[in-house]
């Protein structure tokens, strides 16, 4: 992996640091190649329940990398598959991820936060789309996520626009889930996600794909997955096991099965 993602593991969660930091965390090659291998490990290890996504304390990442992309044309975005093709992967990851943003996030920057599960933001976070003001436009999801997070108004408004949000209207507008002072961030989106990861593995991944499952259906499709789910769930030994345990008034041990 390359010195411009850094992953370390914390207890039971996965940590992946965006680290450009001359380049406010531009996206790059090597940051999506890194962030997409990191997920790859994280994924992998059957003892992390949670991934967190981070930067420094001035950029989460600024959007991707003008500088390279500046030269591209037509036939090289469309060939190489430019996004679709390594940026997405924290779409499919399985695990939940949160992103703890401080400072900038914006262009690809923000796509890559409102791809992870939720955001926390630290009091100094920015969002924007600001690609209309380089001659181009969101091209990660940032058109489809941003309205589905904050409604078409406002979406349309910084979209077009180019302003950037701050963390309180991110947080009034539903954007990210919780501010938190910016020198606490990194060790409060720990905590949360440590508990996050101290539940049942399966059950965790199963909330997380039921809750997904309420932006790609119409709600009777939504609830029948839900109930579906909900059902398989009593098949675990975790279920049984932090039934059990309220029962017993113990704490539950929970085994991932
Ligand atoms: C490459 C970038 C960069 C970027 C910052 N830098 N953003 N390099 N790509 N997106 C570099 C600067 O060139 C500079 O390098 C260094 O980081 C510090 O940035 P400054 O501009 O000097 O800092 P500051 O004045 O504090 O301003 C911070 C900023 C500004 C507001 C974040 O850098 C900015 O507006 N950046 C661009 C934001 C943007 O347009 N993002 C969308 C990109 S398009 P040097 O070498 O001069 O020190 C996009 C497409 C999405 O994301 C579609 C698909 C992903």
């Amino acid at each position: 992996m390359t010195t411009a993602v850094l992953s370390e593991i914390h207890g039971k969660v996965g940590l992946i640091r965006i680290n450009r930091p001359d380049a406010m965390n531009a996206l790059n090659d090597a940051v999506v190649e890194g962030i997409a291998a990191a997920i790859d490990a994280f994924e992998a290890d059957p003892a992390i329940g949670c991934l967190v996504l981070t930067g420094n304390d001035k950029a989460f990442a600024a959007g991707a990398d003008i500088g390279v992309m500046k030269s591209f044309d037509y036939m090289h975005a469309y060939q190489t598959d430019f996004i679709t093709a390594r940026w997405e992967r924290i779409k499919t990851a399985r695990k939940p991820v949160i992103a703890a943003v401080a400072g900038y996030a914006l262009g690809g920057g923000c796509e890559f936060a409102m791809m992870c599960d939720m955001i926390y933001a630290a009091d100094n976070a920015k969002f924007g789309q600001p690609e209309v003001k380089i001659g181009t436009l969101p091209g990660a999801g940032g058109t489809q996520r941003l309205p589905r997070a904050i409604g078409k108004a406002k979406a349309m408004d910084m979209c077009l626009t180019g302003r950037l949000m701050d963390a309180v209207e991110a947080e009034k507008s539903g954007l990210v889930a919780r501010i938190i002072p910016a020198e606490q961030l990194l060790e409060e989106t720990l905590k949360a996600a440590q508990t996050i990861a101290g539940y049942s593995l399966p059950v965790i991944m199963m909330i997380k794909e039921a809750v997904n499952r309420a932006f790609e259906s119409p709600l009777n499709e939504g609830l029948l997955f839900e109930r579906r789910v909900f059902h398989a769930s009593f098949a675990l030994e975790d279920q049984k096991e932090g039934m059990n345990a309220f029962a017993e008034k113990r704490k539950p041990s929970f085994k991932n099965r």
